[in-house]
């Protein structure tokens, strides 16, 4: 695993095991709040300000998508239960490196980050007043979820020229069923055939411009 820096200045990673990156290389910080922060949380809460938010993210990773949710839950003093699931998690060594709250100039997240990372798998955590968090070590296309959980999932998988067999009609089946109806879904791939994937599995898609350095992105909305 080797530390990248994007040109936002937040890092990345480099997996030599899928030969892939973790985030876009125009801005790491840049995409997740595009993707998951602007397309996700902000526009799910603008319709549905009210009540526990809770969110589901395919791909833990750098923790990132998961450090950015916690900063706008607090800015927004909204609850928020976050459940994520990995099957390769990074080592503490390389996660305790990661820049994110340096660029972000905001160090008083750095505790919750390091909270993210060091929480034990499998077990709800308690994380600040307004977010609690859960990962789970398991594969997604295996793993079984809750029906009706959810309101918003972040869908950051590796590619599908990568790992077919996460962006499958099962999986997004499944990505359907652990939404609640109106429950929406973001990810950074727009590819046709995945377009398609998700109209079989069940949502209605919209495609929205993509963080720089990409033309579009998907919101799926579960009908
Ligand atoms: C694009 S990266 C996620 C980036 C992450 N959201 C972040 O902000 O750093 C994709 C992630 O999916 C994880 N992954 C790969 N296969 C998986 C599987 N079968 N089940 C769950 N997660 C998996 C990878 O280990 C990697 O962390």
């Amino acid at each position: 695993m080797q530390i990248i820096t994007t040109k936002d200045g937040s890092h990345t990673l480099f997996s030599e095991q899928f030969n892939e990156i973790y985030h876009s290389t125009h801005g790491a910080i840049q995409e997740s709040m595009h993707v998951a922060i602007e397309s996700g949380y902000r526009f799910f809460s603008s319709q549905n300000p009210d009540g526990v938010l809770r969110i589901f993210e395919v791909g833990f990773g750098t923790g990132l998508n998961a450090l950015l949710t916690l900063i706008e839950a607090s800015k927004q003093n909204r609850k928020v239960d976050y459940e994520t699931i990995e099957l390769y998690p990074v080592s503490t060594d390389v996660l305790k490196e990661l820049n994110y709250t340096a660029i972000l100039e905001n160090e008083k997240y750095r505790p919750p980050f390091h909270s993210i990372h060091l929480s034990t798998w499998n077990e709800e955590h308690q994380i600040t007043p307004n977010f609690n968090f859960k990962k789970i070590k398991a594969s997604l296309p295996v793993q079984q979820l809750s029906n009706n959980n959810f309101q918003l999932i972040y869908f950051d998988a590796f590619a599908p020229q990568i790992q077919p067999e996460m962006w499958t009609v099962d999986v997004m089946r499944k990505m359907n069923d652990i939404l609640v109806p109106g429950g929406i879904l973001v990810t950074y791939c727009s590819k046709v055939a995945v377009q398609k994937t998700l109209k079989e599995a069940g949502f209605s898609i919209e495609k929205l411009p993509g963080p720089p350095g990409k033309r579009e992105m998907l919101r799926a909305i579960k009908l």
